[in-house]
């Protein structure tokens, strides 16, 4: 019998594997062989030998995958040309509408795609499950909101036409998302090439874009190898070429495309530095460099390959991490509880051997765990090496496995100078508790991205890519727009804009839109809408709410000064949660409501047309306004960024906006629906909280919302909605002290009251009188409600010695 202790000594992981059921019977939906998705359809599926792609932990064949010829490369451009006039032509909206959908059948999917992509890449499934799919959603989120956003924030610019994109095998579907998200939203076409190891989740992404129905010609995925990405790159008819992979073969395809007036953006290698101050805490720097360099086997472009370790501190980290090591786990990727799966390729795993050979031969001290590998699959341990010369081969060549050197320095300015000896300069990270320390050192690294106490982060809304021989162009945010954007000429301006206007009309239906049926009855009394929940008003009276032709339809609750009390008390309770959520999360909220209200746009246009007795086309184009300004917002929530100000001293001054906090709207009486939302939409999408009066007249839009809200994942008391007396109500708002702002739209003597009456906690005030617009997009939206609905923090840093 076993003790206790001895039972704990021994303890060892189990195993947690994921099932492969889904992906099998995907695969075998396809008969295990795939062709190109070509203009809507799948071709040469049966044509030509093509080539294997295996599974690298079992060097099992998952399935058989084509490799396009000259001929097929060039029906893929042609696709795309065909479809990209209509597909710049649905504007902005309507392309955002698609990223959209997208986005969401991604997500429907994201535990077929993680495994699939675990069975073709080797990656360890917590990955793929937790990092690459999450991100790939994200990165179709995030520009369906620039395709949104496009025509007012790249005004004067279109699309370049036809994009060639071809991808490498580290983050197969990440990649892709990172090249056709941005270049959909443009209005960009694309011709996409997975790398030959890796085609499979690229062929899933072809399956659901046809699912979905996307415009036959918009997405063409082809296979094949260098060859077919050399076809690709040398098709006169692409405008574009984006480029992931070697430095190596960024410099062919610079060479090639040179003088033909392709546009072109290279992400390349690195060998990115990783320097840790004497001051750093050591435990986050162990963990940083297992997130650096053993995250996807090592085989990331911007790995922290290469430690930098102040001479004071570097025995104790080198003992920290070599027992690090001997804790992590080298296994089945499909393993919940492995760390590090296999090396994509038996010609990945030989440059790794090769070049730790490299290192012993010259004078390093290699050090490895001591327990052994999985006997079967493509597998390669973690590897340290110290005694590294700045000039050993080890030192200066990507290897692109999970093998990390460490060198040491002395002093801050030795420790810039040993970073920036490298070709590359895609990223760094700097290591320090001492902020004047880290932020003195990064502005020296010679590097497109710089981690601060972290790494290896990142994000749809931040831009990424290299310097120097790691290329140049940047995915993600802002920046990332102008690699697949063109400044148009003046005749070009004017074409589009008539075209993209007679367009228009049939933009808005969802790619799925689904109609629940019929109005509610008649008789029913919504009530007040607070903390989430529909409260009786605390006086027990109701408005009367007349249709058009002046017969009581329904009524609503009257609130009073007790009610606005409680609506602002549990806008107050929601505001910490709901200011702290992250940008991407109130996106995600809107975007959610948008498509909840889509679903209901026939109810919500009946019910205005009830009311208000519009006729069909103006009632129905209220309610398609407000879906699009759900869009809006939803795509601005995270867009809406704070800037970086250039003050001396050795500073940068950080411009942040933050939400105002507890917001009072009080809403035009005209446009019930839109009007109401242009308000409430804007200030929710920045992290306030509100506190709303709908039109007097009209309630009954925002009442029908309720519901709505509550499929959306709103959080209960981020938006309260109060019906009654304008007169009665917007007053006690007003005056109230924990409301921090108040918006108002009304009769001018009204508004008159609201600005007196806000001094006494000086409150923020936006009032107005005129008659607004709330169609057009420039009156209706934009930043003039966004800079009402945020404060300006200027946060002063060190930067820079
Ligand atoms: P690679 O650069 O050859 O492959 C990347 C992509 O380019 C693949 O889709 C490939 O089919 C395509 N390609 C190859 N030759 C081409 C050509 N002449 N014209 C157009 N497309 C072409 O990378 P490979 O051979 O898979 O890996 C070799 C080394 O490259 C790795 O060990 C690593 O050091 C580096 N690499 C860097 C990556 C990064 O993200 N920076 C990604 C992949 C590899
Ligand atoms: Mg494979």
């Amino acid at each position: 019998m076993t003790s206790i202790r001895e039972a704990y000594d021994t303890m060892g992981w189990g195993t947690a594997p994921e099932s492969a059921a889904t992906a099998q019977a995907w695969l075998d939906k396809h008969g295990k062989r795939f062709g190109h998705y070509v203009g809507g359809e799948w071709v040469s599926r049966d044509g030509g030998e093509g080539f294997a792609t295996i599974n690298p932990a079992t060097s099992v064949e998952l399935a058989r995958v084509a490799q396009a010829s000259p001929e097929e490369v060039d029906a893929a451009v042609k696709a795309a040309r065909a479809a990209q006039p209509a597909w710049q032509a649905l504007g902005g909206h309507g392309r955002a509408r698609w990223l959209y959908a997208i986005a969401r059948e991604i997500q429907r999917n994201s535990r077929l795609f993680s495994v699939i992509e675990t069975l073709d890449n080797g990656k360890p499934i917590r990955e793929s499950r937790d990092i690459d799919i999450p991100l790939v959603a994200r990165h179709f989120y995030h520009h369906a909101g620039w395709a949104q956003l496009m025509e007012t924030e790249l005004a004067g610019y279109g699309p370049v036409g036809v994009v060639g994109q071809i991808i490498p095998w580290n983050f197969p579907l990440l990649m892709l998302a990172w090249k056709i998200a941005p270049a959909l939203a443009m209005g960009n076409t694309v011709v996409l090439k997975p790398a030959e190891y890796t085609s499979l989740t690229a062929l899933l992404f072809a399956d659901i874009c046809h699912g979905l129905g996307l415009p036959p010609g918009v997405v063409n995925i082809i296979t094949g190898d260098g060859k077919t990405g050399a076809a690709l790159v040398g098709h006169p008819d692409v405008d574009k070429i984006a480029f992931t992979g070697s430095t190596e073969v960024g410099r062919i395809i610079r060479i090639a495309t040179a003088g033909s007036g392709k546009k072109l953006s290279l992400e390349l290698g690195g060998k990115s530095p990783f320097i840790v101050f004497e001051d750093a805490d050591l435990d986050s720097v162990v963990e940083g460099v297992v997130d650096a360099i053993w995250f996807n086997q090592g085989q990331v472009c911007c790995a922290g390959s290469r430690i930098l370790a102040q001479e004071s501190i570097a025995p104790r980290l080198i003992e920290k991490l070599r027992a690090r090591m001997e804790t992590l786990r080298v296994g089945s990727p499909l393993d919940k509880s492995v760390d590090i799966g296999a090396i994509v390729a038996p010609v990945q795993l030989e440059t790794i051997q090769g070049l730790v050979q490299k290192g012993i031969d010259e004078g390093a001290t290699c050090w490895q765990p001591s327990w052994s590998l999985p006997k079967d699959g493509l597998f390669y341990p973690p590897t340290l090496f110290t005694d590294v010369t700045p000039a050993a081969t080890i030192a200066q060549v990507e290897i692109f496995g999970p093998v990390v050197v460490l060198m040491t320095f002395r002093t801050p300015a030795e420790s810039v100078e040993i970073a920036n000896n490298t070709r590359y300069g895609l990223a760094a990270s700097v290591w320090s508790e001492n902020l004047n320390t880290a932020l003195d050192i990064a502005p020296q690294l010679k590097a497109g991205t710089v981690w601060v106490n972290c790494t290896n982060m990142f994000d749809a809304a931040s831009g990424f890519g290299g310097y120097r021989e790691s290329g140049y162009g940047r995915e993600g945010g802002r920046e990332g727009l102008w690699e697949y954007v063109k400044h148009l000429g003046r005749d070009e301006r004017v074409a589009r804009s008539e075209v993209e206007q007679s367009a228009k009309g049939g933009v808005l239906l969802a790619p799925r839109s689904s109609q629940l049926p019929g109005l509610p009855p008649i008789d029913r009394t919504p009530k007040l809408y607070i903390g989430g929940r529909q409260v009786r008003p605390d006086g027990g009276y109701a408005l009367p709410v007349l249709d058009a032709a002046g017969n009581q339809i329904a009524s609503v609750g009257r609130g009073n000064r007790k009610d606005i009390r409680n609506a602002v008390e549990a806008a107050h309770q929601a505001l910490e949660k709901w200011a702290g959520s992250t940008a991407h999360t109130r996106a995600q909220v809107l975007y959610y409501f948008a498509e909840n209200l889509a679903a209901r746009e026939q109810e919500f246009s009946e019910r205005l047309g009830r009311l208000t007795g519009r006729a069909a086309a103006e009632k129905s184009r209220e309610v398609a306004i407000s879906i699009e300004r759900a869009f809006t917002y939803a795509a601005w929530a995270d867009k809406y960024d704070g800037r970086v100000h250039a003050t001396p001293f050795r500073n940068v001054t950080l411009a942040m906006n933050e939400p105002i906090g507890v917001l009072g709207l009080v809403a035009p009486e005209q446009a019930p629906l839109a009007g109401f939302l242009s308000l409430v939409l804007p200030a929710v999408a920045m992290g306030n909280t509100v506190v709303a009066v709908p039109s007097e007249r009209w309630p009954l839009l925002a009442t029908d919302l309720y519901q709505v809200f509550d499929t959306s994942d709103l959080p209960g008391g981020v938006i309260n909605i109060v019906t009654g007396t304008r007169k009665e109500l917007a007053p006690v708002l007003a005056a109230h002290d924990d409301v921090d702002g108040i918006w108002f739209y009304g009769p001018r003597e009204e508004a008159a009251e609201i600005e007196k009456l806000s001094a006494g906690n000086m409150k923020r005030t936006a009032v107005s009188w005129k008659d607004v617009d709330w169609a057009d997009p420039h009156e209706g939206q934009g930043e003039t409600f966004l800079r009402e609905a945020t404060q300006v923090k200027n946060i002063w840093v060190p930067y820079g010695a």
